[in-house]
């Protein structure tokens, strides 16, 4: 029984399931959402999340941060119950909506210093810079209100601070919708620094083309749960596009 002796040394080397869900139920108001929706993300995976608009992508995210109580099915983020351990999972995941919400009147550098206040967690000056270096805001920039600042680099502010916080799980809802291809690009840079350190990334996007791009895996939501899965091959290739691309027709038809 050779298939059954080698599992065990693959489950050694393979990476930790970061966000576990399985059979996850979840209504808004009195309408059913996600309808046994299974879905998992390992340390050092980026998943793509697709589906159409009120597929319940947001949802799924919400449930995560324990926004949203299940009414049946199991979550867990680094082996953390969302509902239970609210907080703990708080302290663990860093979440990006599509519009992030900073102080308009505090520079980067004072919105990263005030959400690291308020979670607790101390950086010196040096290192925040080091964060904001390494997003490529520019120092001056950085230091300019945040009222002045293009969507990109919000973005680029979130992400500075998911690294100072140093989050093992990252959500994100369409984060690139309205991003420029550079900006684009450059924000995919840094989810793969990320990935590259062990976050786990849940990537909300309508951008197949970026997701096959960067992900690791695929998923399309549709009718509550997961209708169809891709794993990225390896090679320059990575997805079939045509497949992705029947795969979304087929599951909103
Ligand atoms: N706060 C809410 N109260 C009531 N219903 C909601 C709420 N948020 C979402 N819904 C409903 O739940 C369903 C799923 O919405 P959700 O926002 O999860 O979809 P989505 O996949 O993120 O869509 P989109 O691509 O448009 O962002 C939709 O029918 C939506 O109208
Ligand atoms: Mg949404």
């Amino acid at each position: 029984m050779r298939a059954l002796e080698a599992p065990a040394a693959a489950a050694a080397a393979a990476p930790a399931i970061a966000i576990a869900i399985d059979g996850l139920e979840a209504d808004r108001g009195d309408r059913p959402v996600l309808r046994g929706l299974k879905l998992s993300v390992a340390a050092g995976e980026v998943y793509a999340l697709l589906g159409a608009n009120g597929a319940g992508k947001s949802t799924t995210l919400a449930a995560l941060l324990g926004f949203l109580a299940p009414r049946a099915g199991s979550l867990a983020v680094c082996g953390r119950s969302p509902q239970a351990e609210l907080n703990a999972v708080r302290r663990i995941v860093a979440y990006l909506p599509e519009n992030v919400a900073l102080y308009e009147h505090l520079s980067a550098v004072e919105n990263v210093r005030y959400f690291l206040d308020l979670a607790g967690e101390r950086r010196g000056a040096d290192e925040i810079d080091a964060a904001l270096a390494e997003v490529r805001l520019a120092a001056d920039a950085a230091r300019q209100r945040v009222g002045t600042y293009s969507k990109g680099m919000r973005q680029k502010t979130a992400i500075a601070l998911a690294l100072l916080r140093r989050a093992p799980v990252l959500l994100l809802d369409e984060p690139t919708t309205g991003l420029d291809p550079g900006a684009t690009r450059e924000f995919h840079r840094l989810l793969d620094a990320l990935r590259g350190r062990g976050v786990a990334i849940l990537m909300v996007t309508h951008d197949l083309l970026g997701a096959a791009e960067l992900a690791d895996r695929i998923g399309l939501l549709a009718g509550g749960r997961l209708t169809h899965e891709w794993c990225a091959a390896p090679g320059p290739a990575r997805f079939d596009l045509a497949a992705l691309h029947r795969g979304f027709a087929e599951s909103t038809a």
